[in-house]
Order: C-alpha cells, then structure tokens, then sequence
C-alpha cells in the first residue's frame, strides 16, 4: 500500500503534543521521502501567528528533537509544506474559513484531520467540520485522528461515539494508541509468530504469569489539570497496557488486515474475566506519589504540583491483576502496573514460566531454580531475552542464570519514534495499528469497577515516596508467594 498525497489538518498544532510529537514526526517523514508530491500541512490554532512565525516555531520543535543538525535542503522542502491558520475551535468563522482555505488548488482533496486537542472538544469539531462538509468524502477521503482518552468511562465514550458517527463512518475514524506505534510492541506479534520454538509454550500449561509495567521517572509536569481528573488508570492502563496485553494473549489472526487483527484482539478483550466491586481490592491497587529522592535530587510529592487540589486522592500508580477465561490462558494472572516518579522509566512483558515439574538437584548445592522468564524490553532498552538456568563452571553443582539475547537493533539502526509509522499509516489508510470503537469499550468495560470503586472510597490513598518502585502493598495482589513484581531486565538485579 502507498500513501496518497494529502492535506493533515492539525487542530493545536501549537500545543506540547503537536511540538514534542506530531510536527518532529511529520519531518522524519519528509526525510524519509515518504511525503508524497502534493502534501501540505495546515496548522490550526489560536494564536496571532502569520506564516513567517509558524515557520520558526516548527524550526525550534524540530530542532529541539535529538537531530543533530537539521538538513536546510529539507526543512526547507518541509516548510513549503506548511501553513499556518488563525482561528478558535469554539467559533464556528474558524471552519468556514478553513474551508474556504482548504478549497484553492493547491491543497489536497484527501484530507487528514488531526484533533490534538482536549478530548471534551473532539465531538464539537467533528460537528462542525461535517457542518462545512469538510467530512464529505465526494472528491477525496476524509479521515479523523482522535487522540486518547477516547472518553471518560464507558458511558461517555460510548455517547461520543454515537455523536460521531452521526458524521463520520468507521472507516474514517482513526483512534490513536500510540503505544501500537512503537517498534518494539509490532516485534511482539512477529516475535510471536514468526517464530515457531515458543508458541507451543505460549500457554497455561507453560506460563506462570505475565507482568506489564509502564514506569516512569517523570512526574505530572504542567499536566495537572488534565491528569488529576484521569489518574493512572485512565491515562496509561486502560489503553497502552491493555492493548500491550491483548498482543501478548491473542491467537494468530488470520492475516494480519486490520479487521483481522482487531477480531482477535477485541476476543481477548471479551474473555477477560469481569471483576465484580466486592473484589475491587483483591484485583486492583493504586496509589499517589509523596515526596522523595530521585537521581540524586529531591522532587515533591503530587499534592504539592501545580493544580492539583490539597485533598486529591488521584492516583499516579495502578496495579492490576486479570485473566483471560479461554483455553490458552484460563488461571494465568496478568499483572499490569504503571506509575509515575517510579525509580526507572521503562516499559516492560515479562513473561514468567513454570518451574520444571521435578527438581532433579535436590541433594546437591541447588536450594531453588529461578524459573524462566522471556523479557521484553519496548522502552527505552529495545530487547528480547530469555533467561534460562546453567550450571556455573567448577566441581560444585550450583546454577546460576544466563540470558539469551535477541536484541534486534544493530548500532547504526535509530528508533523511529511510534508517531512517524502512525501518520504514516493515515495517509496509507492503514488502519491496523489504530482502534476500533469496540476495543475501546470493551477496555473501559474491564476498569469501570475500579474506577467506580475508587470513585466512592475517598477518604485514602495508599502513598509511595518518589524514586520508588511503588507502594510494597501492592504485592498483595500476587496470587503466589513467590511472585514479585520483576522491575529489571537482567538476571543479576533481581
Ligand atoms: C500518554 C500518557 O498517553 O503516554 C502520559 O498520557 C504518558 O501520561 C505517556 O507519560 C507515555 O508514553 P511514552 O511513549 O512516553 O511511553
């Protein structure tokens, strides 16, 4: 499949999102030559901007990207690219206008419509691009890029959803869950079935339990306002982790098409045993930030960031225990877990295995075998390791663990950041990596009770302090004693 050429209507284009991802990823395009003759790329926004100082600002938000130095040949080839118009999305002038822009020859028919926006905004401008029959696909596609959250909880997201598709058919909605971007988390489907030796181990009979952990060094930043009212449940867990969930559990599609893929996922989703309230805690913990020490420097807690209310019991780490109720996974807990200012920002499957059925070494040095584990690293470390056990060398019988190491990228190969692939795969058409409304509602399904349940108990919060590995509480979810939360990606730091 190729691109076609397009016109990517960006709405916030001058916001962080837009900055640190949308624009840097758009130039990678360009550098790649994979922005087709004919593409512009028009920004929206409300500052009193004119073209001259969109220009400079793209400059900087590229320039800020790890690049080097930025090829003048291309930025400028880029910059003919772009232009920049003025207008507040609450005000119905900016559509008309856009649309009286969008009309001169030299924009694309095909249109992209990115909202890297506020998620209570997506429904309005989706109503009033259709308005100005920006959204009539007569003369050329019309595709809409929604960012997550897509809604709050089920309900909201099942009425933005009816509320859209008044406008738009599935086909032109393209809900983003740039975790499906990431190079690393497309290896665990070909890492999965591109390779024989361990799908006949992929199941009940073999693992023990499967962990997936988000963690990060960083704290809320300036995302008070937006983060308070999500909480870490909301933000990371049920979109990136459970769809890094439904990768690891699903069954081979029957071709890799996005319908395909998408019906095996949303299987999944649909196995997943419902946690009734009375068993919220037994499933489920969170907790918040206090303050603490990371590499070396003191930072606050989350009560003393900007916006956040003194009496908040917002969460910035979730656990989560599931099970998949079908033949392959039926009584495999998956632990699923994401924090903020945790002690290392890293994202990690850590499939752990069973211990073999006999332990053969009983009478000699060997007290216990550490079980095997397969490690996937997606970020920022990029690996596939399997941790097997091996005699250490000498007259003694004692093991230790050795780690074989798939690791994929050779030095000269950079990581290409999951934005590029993702816009990339809009002016393609390619909707694969993107979510179709039932994943999405049978994901919100999973943490209503959760979020219900934490919703009503406010009165605490388990804290953790920052440059931790989260509340040691939240062991308690573990179904056996000798399962712990795996934090490293070598044998030795366990
Ligand atoms: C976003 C969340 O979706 O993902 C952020 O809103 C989080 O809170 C981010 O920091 C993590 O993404 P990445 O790609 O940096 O791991």
């Amino acid at each position: 499949m190729t691109a076609d050429p397009c016109t990517y209507v960006i709405f916030g284009a001058t916001g962080n999102l837009s900055r640190v991802k949308l624009m840097p990823a758009l130039y990678h395009l360009e550098m790649e030559n994979k922005l087709p003759e004919g593409t512009r790329i028009v920004a929206i926004g409300r500052r009193p901007w004119d073209r001259a100082k969109w220009l400079s600002e793209v400059r900087d938000m590229i320039e800020d990207k790890a690049w080097d130095t930025l090829d003048e040949a291309q930025f400028t080839r880029f910059s003919e690219r772009l232009f920049y118009h003025r207008g507040d999305i609450d005000d119905s002038v900016c559509y008309t206008q856009l649309a009286e822009l969008l009309n001169e020859p030299q924009f694309q028919k095909n249109m992209a419509f990115y909202l890297a926006i506020s998620p209570g905004d997506f429904g309005n401008v989706i109503e009033q691009l259709s308005l100005v029959n920006m959204l009539d696909e007569e003369y050329g596609w019309r595709r809409v890029i929604i960012e997550k959250p897509f809604g709050y909880d089920l309900e909201s997201a099942q009425s933005l959803q009816r509320r859209i598709s008044r406008y738009l058919s599935e086909e032109q909605i393209y809900r983003i869950d740039h975790y499906l971007g990431k190079g690393m988390v497309q290896n665990v489907l070909v890492f999965r079935f591109a390779n024989v030796m361990l799908e006949p181990l992929w199941n009940r009979n073999y693992i023990d339990h499967i962990q997936i952990t988000h963690s990060e060094e960083f704290g809320i930043e300036s995302r008070g306002g937006y983060y308070d009212a999500a909480g870490a449940m909301r933000d990371m867990l049920q979109s990136h982790l459970i769809q890094l969930m439904t990768l690891v559990a699903m069954e081979p599609p029957a071709t890799m098409e996005a319908e395909a893929l998408r019906d095996e996922k949303v299987k999944v989703l649909k196995s997943i045993r419902a946690i009734p309230k009375s068993a919220v805690h037994a499933h489920a913990f969170r907790g918040q930030y206090s303050k603490g020490t990371l590499d070396g420097k003191k930072v606050k807690g989350y009560l003393e960031e900007e916006n956040i209310p003194q009496n908040s019991i917002t969460e910035t780490y979730a656990a989560m225990k599931l099970y998949i109720d079908n033949w392959r996974w039926r009584g495999v807990p998956f632990y699923l877990r994401t924090g903020k200012r945790l002690a290392k920002g890293q994202s990690t499957i850590a499939i752990c295995f069973r211990h073999p059925p006999l332990n053969f070494f009983r009478d000699t040095k060997i007290k216990t075998m550490n079980p095997n584990w397969v490690l996937m690293g997606i970020q920022p470390e990029e690996c596939i390791r399997i941790e097997m056990t091996v005699k250490e060398p000498g007259l003694e019988m004692r093991t230790r663990t050795s780690s074989l190491d798939a690791s994929f990228r050779n030095s000269h190969e950079k990581p290409v950041d999951a934005y590029v692939d993702l816009l990339l795969d809009v002016m393609v058409g390619d909707r694969s990596l993107f979510l179709r409304f039932d994943e999405v509602e049978y994901a919100w399904r999973i943490v209503e009770p959760i979020l219900q349940t934490w919703a009503v108990e406010r009165d605490y919060i388990a804290t953790y302090p920052a440059g931790s590995w989260g509340p040691a509480e939240s062991r308690r979810l573990f179904e056996k004693e000798d399962q712990y939360w795996r934090c490293s990606l070598t044998p030795e730091c366990n």
